[in-house]
């Protein structure tokens, strides 16, 4: 039987620290760490997610904007709010939902944020400082895979690392990270030969493909560390990852469920990567 990692308890945990830390942060400094969430249109998920994001904020003690701007925005005046958030002494961190309307050229929006306040990381300079493994703000969703295996007491260093998925958010930045932390690892996805022979090599699995269910027990080791990132919406609706928790559970020593297990730590590494932009801004005055 596999150790689940309780996502929702770390992440608790985490976030009372950051809650510590913003109140020595303002009392060094005089002003709070700062987020602005901008978000285009009515996208109904991204709404929620924007309104949980400012609910953090809030909770933590941070300063925070949320900027509603509608659909039919252009592209020009997303760039201008940027601008003028870029240059606003009060942001430290800028987070622009993501998707945008299709009018609007999503590069051209994540090249416009002062990469020390891109929070998500999402900017090439940050993904090219990821790469050469000196940064101060990583992705949050791999960033929250390796604190829930952290603080789960796993050892990472010289362990095989198969990540499956290689999404610019998820598998390629979590491929340097885990490199980062000294693990062998592997990318997969949709064209590898014989992945499942590959999957079992693995002493930690990342599942990160968006099919719901796909990881059976044939494609883990047994005492395997597994993290599911998967989010999938089942036929009954419930929410389903992409290993199949009642095969793997166990095989695998460790193991996050969905819900509960990857996803409350997201918004949370938003938060600690805000407090780290505001930590360095904070340096540099
Ligand atoms: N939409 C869904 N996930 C994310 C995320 O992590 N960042 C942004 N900016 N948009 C998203």
């Amino acid at each position: 039987m596999a150790k689940i990692i309780d996502g929702k308890a770390i992440s608790a945990e985490i976030r009372k620290e950051i809650c510590e830390e913003v109140k020595s942060f303002e009392a060094e400094n005089g002003f709070l760490p700062g987020l602005a969430v901008i978000i285009v249109g009515e996208n109904p998920a991204s709404k929620v997610y924007v309104r949980n994001k400012k609910k953090a904020c809030e909770d933590v003690g941070f300063y925070s904007e949320v900027i509603e701007m509608p659909e039919e925005t252009s592209e020009e005046e997303l760039l201008s709010v940027i601008d003028r958030l870029n240059n606003d002494k009060k942001i430290h961190g800028i987070l622009v939902q993501l998707p945008l309307p299709k009018h609007i050229n999503e590069e051209s929006v994540l090249l416009k944020i002062n990469p020390a306040k891109d929070v998500d990381a999402f900017h090439p300079f940050n993904v090219g400082k990821i790469m050469t493994g000196n940064y101060d703000l990583a992705p949050c969703t791999p960033a929250g895979v390796m604190e829930l295996i952290r603080r789960s007491g796993v050892e990472i260093r010289g362990k095989e690392c198969v990540i499956v998925g290689r999404s610019n958010i998820v598998g390629k930045p979590q491929a340097m990270l885990m490199l980062a932390a000294d693990a062998t690892v592997t990318i997969c996805h949709s064209r590898t030969k014989d992945l499942a022979d590959v999957c079992r090599r693995a002493d930690i699995l990342v599942a990160a493909i968006g099919k719901p269910n796909f990881f059976g027990a044939d494609m883990v080791k047994e005492g395997a560390v597994v993290i599911d990132v998967g989010i999938n919406r089942g036929d009954d609706g419930k929410l389903v990852g992409d290993v199949n928790f009642a095969e793997v559970e166990p095989k695998a020593s460790y193991i996050t469920p969905v819900p509960g297990g990857v996803g409350p730590m997201t918004i949370t590494m938003l938060l600690k990567n805000t407090l780290t932009a505001a930590k360095v801004s904070a340096k540099k005055h």
